[in-house]
């Protein structure tokens, strides 16, 4: 016998084209890929990130795409991100969270408590205010997916904050997950592998630094860092009903890293 769902139109049947997305961290690698990838399949993205759009990236997106600069550190520009949203589009469909910064590089015995503070707030507090504000706004369910690491699953050294904070982006997911699922919204983890990026060089910019690089590109047993569109492919996955099973998940796209 056929299930009757209040979310039918959400599981499935809403074309992608027809949603209204929010994109954090949308000038940088992987959100920017992420929004070009939305943009190209119809969605209405709004992209959001802590520095103003140049004119280069709102042509990339096109007009159905509108930017709102936003630091999701604070709340309250958060608030603003998802009334701007509303006020626009009149809806909400998805978000894909995803701004972040990378570890400070020490041993967690050097790390001083506004270094710590820093990353955890990025990285983990703008995830929390994102979903305290978009899942009341996706009147008609929704799909949100949140951008942890290989370092939310593993650890390496040197690393201890932002270890920490994408351990707790999975588990933020996974409690967001249960309290959605009743209301139709889904929320996922897509767990990057290294993934080349303005976030990546920068972590190698040091030309001593490159056999560092090296042996961290072998580590993934594809031989090679992730392009940040390799990412994108998946996240569009889980924003559209193709996906209408799929919450509380963690979705790794790390060329084997974590299976070795
Ligand atoms: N590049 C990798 O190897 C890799 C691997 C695993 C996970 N990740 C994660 O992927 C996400 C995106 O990383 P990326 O590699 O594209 O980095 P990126 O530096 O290219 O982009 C990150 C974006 O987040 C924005 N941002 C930073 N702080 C912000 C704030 N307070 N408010 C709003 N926006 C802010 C930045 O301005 C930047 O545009 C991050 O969460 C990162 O931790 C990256």
């Amino acid at each position: 016998m056929a299930q009757h769902s209040p979310h039918r139109e959400e599981a499935g049947l809403r074309p992608l084209e027809a949603k209204v997305i929010i994109v954090t961290g949308a000038l940088g690698g992987i959100g920017g890929a992420a929004a070009r990838e939305l943009v190209a399949a119809g969605v209405h993205v709004v992209a959001t990130d802590i520095t103003p759009a140049g004119d280069e990236a709102l042509a990339q997106w096109g007009a159905d795409a509108s930017f709102f600069r936003a630091d999701l550190t604070q709340e309250d520009q958060v608030a603003a991100l998802v009334a701007h949203t509303l006020e626009r589009h009149g809806r909400l469909d998805g978000a894909f969270n995803n701004a972040g910064i990378e570890q400070h590089g020490k041993p967690l015995t050097q790390l001083d408590a506004a270094e710590w503070d820093r990353v955890l707030h990025i990285n983990l507090g703008s995830m929390f205010f994102c979903l305290k504000h978009q899942i009341p706004a996706m009147a008609s369910g929704g799909s949100i997916v949140l951008t942890s690491s290989i370092l939310g699953q593993v650890a390496v050294p040197n690393a201890a904050e932002y270890i920490a904070s994408k351990h707790a982006v999975i588990g933020l997911m996974r409690a967001a997950a249960i309290e959605g699922g009743p209301l139709g919204i889904r929320v996922n983890a897509v767990l990057p592998g290294a993934v080349d990026t303005p976030l990546l060089r920068r972590q190698f910019d040091d030309p001593a630094l490159l056999p560092m690089m090296e042996a961290v590109r072998k580590a993934h047993p594809l031989g090679r860092f992730a392009l940040p569109e390799e990412i994108a492919k998946a996240v569009k996955w889980l924003l559209s009903g193709e996906s209408s099973f799929t919450t509380g998940a963690t979705i790794s796209i790390d060329g084997g890293f974590t299976a070795t």
